[in-house]
């Protein structure tokens, strides 16, 4: 299968000479430009006399880019080289993913965001001031480059775990596109990244003469959205619908209901609700594949029921029903539990979301009451028949060795997954539940945890990440030229994802494949999603399934070097 279709060469803007093509990251090759085209593009006497391969060029940025003392100057590092020569920057992340790629990404990124007034060089996306609300359709004009076909928006408001980074946020939506490009395949000069600068609340930031964002405080209510709402008409005007917007670390107040309002008018979707929803249901349809048991046969029980929580609740509700279950049936497999007890439909402080997932009082009314009065965690457990166990509560440590061997004891092969971000707020270590299960748990974390040395073989926990899905999404978006996103072509690619987990060929393996595997697995999960939108009418058909597979691999950018002309 062709997957390494250059489309990115000086070639493509012949315009572009001198200093101008070796400022320009997308096209600049620098050392590797041959002796003919230093010649024709007028770079003759601009550049050390050697003239370098691609592989040579990696292997001397990869010595830089060891030399560096700390995580936060490797990310500076390679965030230069990004700004100077995209493709020897992708070329060297993927030869070197499982180490560059947290480095990129989380966690470092999040320090790039709390000192991105420091660390600033040099621009790269969009920044969209409030106070310069009246000039956004001129700012989208202003892009790099004309054709985008994902962009990642944020407003800094929910970074991480890092809360309110104001105009800093820039880095996530910077080290996101990379994924969608070194996995998904989405040519760089195709990315755009976006911060809407509504202020911040950050105390720290509004205090410091150097911050680089807009000093003032948040707008909110109606002023907030009205200017998302101005920035989202403009884009359906300057761009053709198969722009993907993608909505990134909003705070939940706001996550949701920009997402129902604009879900319908153009290509969006969030990945910080849709797409670990997506990740978590692959992980659970994957462990149970292991355990031998079909979703729907057993109770899953969450310990939190805030934002993260009832999105993944709302995809395996649909996964269960996709596998014949009443929506009635599947309700009646999910149980809740948060800081008050069990969710019931007694229970008077539950917001909408959370009543929709609640279960009849009658249903628990009897059950026994042990934590401060409230039907908690260990008393669900005693009462239901839980094969799943999902921890979005932020509680460190809530699955406590009680808890975990009374749920072992319900079930052979147990999913437990403390998805809890960072490590310090993880609801049990790895180790401890493979320990306390005697080597059954089927185990997927938050936040990365190393192997499990068990009874002399190694477990390997898998990190529940969202890169896991979104640039496969995007990928599958582009490739079938769809208008839509719908919660169903997530779902696609969850189960898709959960096709290749390792964990299915080796019972020792992770739940989830390795970042090294990503780019071949994107296709496939690509192509699934691509189906949905083509059997929902979101995208234009495309001929034979064999055809839009290679549509798919033509559609993967790969970073190498055209064929010197
Ligand atoms: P949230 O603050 O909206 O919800 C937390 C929930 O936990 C609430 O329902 C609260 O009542 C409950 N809770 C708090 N204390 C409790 C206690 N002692 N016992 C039982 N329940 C308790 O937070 P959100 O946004 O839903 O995120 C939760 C966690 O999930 C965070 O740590 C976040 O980092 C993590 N997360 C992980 C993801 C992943 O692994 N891919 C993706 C999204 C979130």
């Amino acid at each position: 299968m062709p997957t390494d279709t250059p489309t990115h060469a000086s070639d493509d803007h012949p315009h572009l000479t001198g200093m101008a093509l070796l400022d320009e990251p997308a096209y600049n090759r620098g050392t590797a430009f041959t002796e003919a085209q230093r010649t024709a593009l007028g770079l003759d006497g601009l550049l050390p006399p050697m003239v370098e391969s691609l592989d040579q060029q990696v292997n001397r940025a990869y010595k830089a880019f060891r030399r560096k003392d700390d995580n936060l100057e490797r990310h500076i590092y390679l965030r230069q080289l990004q700004d100077t020569n995209e493709t020897l920057f992708y070329r060297l992340l993927l030869d070197h993913v499982e180490e560059m790629a947290p480095v990129v990404y989380t966690p470092t990124v999040g320090q790039a965001c709390e000192q991105f007034s420091e660390i600033y060089r040099r621009p790269r996306g969009l920044f969209i001031p409030y106070p310069q609300r009246d000039k956004i359709a001129q700012m989208l004009r202003n892009r790099p480059h004309r054709d985008m076909a994902v962009s990642v928006v944020t407003d800094g408001e929910r970074i991480l775990g890092l809360g309110d980074q104001g105009v800093g946020g820039m880095s996530i939506p910077i080290g996101k596109l990379s994924l969608y490009t070194l996995i998904g395949g989405i040519p760089p000069e195709k990315t755009l990244p976006i911060v809407l600068d509504v202020g911040t609340n950050n105390e720290e930031r509004l205090r410091d003469p150097e911050y680089l964002g807009w000093h003032h405080e948040r707008i909110e209510d109606s002023a907030y959205y009205d200017f998302v709402d101005q920035f989202v008409q403009a884009v359906k005007k300057e761009f053709p619908e198969t722009l993907l917007l993608q909505w990134e670390d909003f705070a939940t107040k706001h996550a949701r209901p920009l997402l129902e309002r604009y879900q319908d008018q153009l290509l969006t979707f969030n990945d910080d609700i849709q797409g670990t929803a997506a990740v978590v249901l692959s992980c659970v349809l994957a462990g149970m594949t292991v355990a031998g048991k079909k979703l729907g046969e057993q109770d899953i029980i969450f310990l939190g029921a805030g934002s993260a929580a009832t999105g993944v609740a709302g995809y395996l509700l649909a996964a269960m029903q996709d596998n014949g279950l009443s929506e009635k049936e599947a309700r009646s497999r999910i149980f809740f539990v948060d800081i008050n007890g069990v969710l019931h439909t007694g229970r008077t402080d539950l917001s909408d979301e959370q009543q929709a997932f609640a279960q009849p009082a009658e249903r628990v009314a009897s059950w026994p009451k042990t934590i401060r009065g409230h039907t908690g965690l260990a008393d669900v457990i005693s009462q239901s028949n839980p094969g799943v166990l999902i921890g979005l509560s932020t509680v460190a440590g809530a699955f406590t060795e009680d808890i975990v061997r009374a749920l072992a004891r319900k079930t052979e092969r147990p999913l437990i997954f403390p998805l809890s971000n960072p490590t310090s707020r993880a609801e049990a270590k790895a180790e401890d539940l493979v320990r306390w299960t005697d080597g059954r748990a089927l185990v997927a974390t938050g936040s990365p945890f190393a192997p499990v040395e068990h009874e002399g073989r190694k477990v390997t926990i898998a990190q529940c990440n969202n890169v896991l899905i979104f640039p496969a999404v995007g990928l599958g978006l582009r490739a079938s030229r769809a208008r839509r996103v719908t919660d169903a072509m997530l779902i696609a690619a969850g189960r898709e994802l959960a096709r290749h987990s390792p964990a299915l060929r080796d019972p020792t393996a992770a739940l989830l494949p390795p970042l090294g595997e990503l780019r071949d697995i994107a296709r496939e999960v690509a192509f699934a999603v691509g189906r949905e939108a083509q059997r929902a009418g979101v995208a234009p058909e495309v001929g034979s399934e064999d055809e839009f597979r290679v549509q798919i691999a033509v559609s993967q950018w790969a970073p190498s070097y055209p064929a010197a002309t």
